[in-house]
């Protein structure tokens, strides 16, 4: 039976739960936005059945224990987000690098699936590796970045700062079993071109996708206050060197594939492979610090056929080794 006082209840009833409804969605909504971890969570279980399934997911930053250790951890979380803080040219602790934070090429402090994460440092390091053609560990690795990446200089490896970046850096990648690689760690593998890179071609696509954050003289765009970037630079006098990982043409095409303009992911790229290529040629053909690094590569034949600074073991030259075609450079090593 209904009642003009059960019909008022039944709409304050529905009139509440339809609240309820609305709050809780906007509530699910906001913890999204403001908690990237519950997404890339996410991102994993659309995955299932696919290649890369057992994607690596880097550990909750929420989980860092407490206590001493813990401190240590968040501070070298700290410093590898927002580094020119504490160690750029207006450093609150060391003057040493750049103005570039090292999250700046290691996406979400050093977490995001293909975005040149930690997954696998802990697991690998020390390693052998032919630049230095010695074993390294985390401590060398991380001065390497600050003197090329960052073209600066390398930190006590006692300091503070260095045990707490090496202390974060161990407890991203705790949960790889040692000696093997993440899925889904350090960056993207994408195909040789059959031909060069073309750096006009690159030129206009920079243009079309990169400019609006980076700049037209790819200077990038300071912080208000001047301490770090809000978009990093690509070349010029605070860029990173001629020695730095990026250089590497490939490097460079792996990671803006999956990981640039701002927003795209290895899953929702927004460059295809071959506009990524070019727009590597362009950039790198820009001028940078250089730095000569004389101890690099005691054995040449070592260089990666992308190595983009001679001298070379074979007689391709220098050009082709920075914009390639690659594929008679590897064929003539087999
Ligand atoms: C301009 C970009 C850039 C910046 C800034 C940068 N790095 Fe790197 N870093 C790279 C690239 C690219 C690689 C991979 C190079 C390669 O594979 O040859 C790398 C590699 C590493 C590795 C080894 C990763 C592995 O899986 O072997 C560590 C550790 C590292 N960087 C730490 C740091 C730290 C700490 C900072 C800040 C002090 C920093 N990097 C700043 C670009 C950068
Ligand atoms: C919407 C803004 C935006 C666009 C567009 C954009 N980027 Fe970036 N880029 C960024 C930001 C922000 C970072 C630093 C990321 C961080 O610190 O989390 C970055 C970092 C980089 C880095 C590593 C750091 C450095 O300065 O060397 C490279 C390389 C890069 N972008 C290249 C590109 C290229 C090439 C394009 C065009 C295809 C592009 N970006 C488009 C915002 C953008």
């Amino acid at each position: 039976m209904s009642s003009p006082f059960n019909n008022s209840i039944r709409t304050i009833r529905i009139t509440l739960i339809s609240c309820i409804v609305v709050i809780l969605l906007i509530s699910g909504a906001l913890i999204l936005f403001i908690n990237p971890e519950i997404i890339t969570q996410e991102i994993k279980d659309d995955r299932k059945g696919d290649a890369l399934d057992n994607l690596w997911i880097a550990p909750d930053s929420l989980s860092i224990p407490s206590g001493e250790l813990g401190k240590q951890i968040r501070y070298g979380k700290e410093l590898i987000t927002h580094t020119a803080q504490y160690l750029g040219p207006k450093g609150s602790v060391l003057q040493i690098s750049n103005g570039m934070n090292c999250q700046n090429c290691h996406l979400y402090a050093g977490t995001k699936p293909f975005g040149n994460n930690y997954g696998s440092v802990a697991s690998l390091y020390p390693k052998f590796r032919a630049r230095s053609g010695s074993l390294e560990g985390i401590e060398k690795r991380v001065n390497d970045c600050f003197e090329r990446s960052l073209n600066g200089m390398g930190l006590d490896s006692l300091s503070k700062e260095m045990r707490a970046m090496v202390a974060y850096i161990k407890w991203v990648g705790k949960d790889v079993p040692k000696g093997k690689k993440a899925i889904g760690s350090g960056l993207y593998d994408i195909v040789y071109l059959d031909r060069q890179c073309d750096t006009v071609k690159g030129k206009s696509l920079f243009q079309a996708k990169c400019v609006t954050c980076h700049g037209a003289n790819g200077e990038g765009l300071k912080r208000f206050d001047g301490i770090d970037y809000v978009y990093p630079p690509l070349w010029g006098e605070n860029s990173f060197n001629n020695g730095a990982g990026l250089f590497c043409i490939s490097n460079f095409a792996k990671y803006i594939f999956a990981n640039m303009p701002q927003g795209a992911t290895y899953e929702k790229p927004l460059l295809n492979q071959e506009e990524s290529w070019d727009i590597a040629a362009y950039v790198l053909s820009m001028p940078r610090p250089e730095k000569l690094f004389v101890s690099d590569w005691p054995k040449i034949e070592t260089k990666p056929v992308d190595h983009p600074n001679g001298p070379y073991a074979d007689k391709f030259s220098e050009t082709q080794h920075k914009y390639g075609p690659f594929k008679p450079i590897l064929e003539s090593q087999n």
